[in-house]
């Protein structure tokens, strides 16, 4: 490990130590460790599938078929198959060590969930959890057989997947809950976020504003690397996370 990269893992274990009270917001980064491709960048989904064709609730409810036939159903398949990683693990760790309250996430693949994190705020929603389009009734994910497709419900009416989709607005709830923790917490921890979409890109300038020392971990430089991250630690989130967490335990 570089001595550069050293001194900024130190730096952030000294902060996390003198504050405690963190705040993580993480994107589809902290599971790419996990077996899930980004969205943007290297082998990313956007630049196989055009996310307005795809991702938009206009294309969605124009052809529902379609949207779950090239990317619902793939998503499925690749979520079905992922674990935590070493990432999603040190931030449970964190929590149980009482430095770490609230994971604010972009992810829909439910793995802070299934890794222990008890106090998840999920900005886009959950894939896990689906509904009808006619009645409302509530399906899981489990339930969906990938050879029909698009799956419907026994009344006829077309199922979605309970994520956010572009042109949607974020969940009142998480909108507000994520103010809260950003405004509260001493330290965010910006863990595998291109910061790109909006609003959830504003979250750390809302907690530096509110006084939050930002420390961010990505292989990339982002929108945030220079002007609003106190601290940017340039590496992949399992390998940063585990040497963050080593340090911090020291
Ligand atoms: P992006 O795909 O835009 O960005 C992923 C980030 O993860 C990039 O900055 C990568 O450099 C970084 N990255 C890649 N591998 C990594 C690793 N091993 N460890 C840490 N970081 C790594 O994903 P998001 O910023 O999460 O929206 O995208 C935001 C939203 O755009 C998503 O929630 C989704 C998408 O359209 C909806 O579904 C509504």
């Amino acid at each position: 490990m570089s001595n550069r990269l050293n001194e900024q893992i130190d730096k952030a274990a000294d902060s996390v130590i003198k504050f405690g009270n963190i705040c993580a917001l993480t994107g589809a980064g902290i599971s790419v460790e996990s077996g899930i491709p980004p969205f943007r960048g290297q082998g990313g989904i956007w630049d196989k599938f055009d996310p307005f064709e795809y991702a938009h609730i206009d294309s969605f409810m124009k052809n529902p078929a379609k949207v779950w036939d090239v990317l619902l159903k793939e998503m499925k398949q690749t979520l079905d198959k992922a674990k935590p990683s070493k990432a999603h693990m040190a931030l449970v760790d964190l929590e149980s060590l009482g430095l770490l309250k609230t994971v604010i996430t972009q992810n829909i693949d439910g793995l802070h969930q299934a890794s222990g994190s008890n106090d998840v705020i999920e900005f886009h929603g959950n894939f896990a959890n689906l509904s009808c389009l006619s009645c409302d009734k509530a399906f899981k994910m489990s339930e969906i057989d990938i050879r029909s497709m698009p799956p419907k419900c026994s009344c006829g009416g077309y199922i979605r997947p309970n994520c956010v989709f572009f042109g949607e607005n974020i969940p009142f709830e998480a909108l507000q809950r994520s103010h809260e923790a950003a405004v509260s917490c001493k330290i965010m921890l910006v863990i595998g976020t291109s910061a790109t979409v909006q609003p959830a890109a504003s979250i750390p300038i809302t907690a530096k504003k509110s006084g939050a020392i930002i420390i961010e971990i990505n292989p990339e430089k982002t929108a945030l690397s220079s002007g609003i991250s106190d601290i940017f630690i340039q590496g992949r989130a399992s390998i940063i996370m585990t040497d963050l967490l080593k340090a911090i335990k020291l």
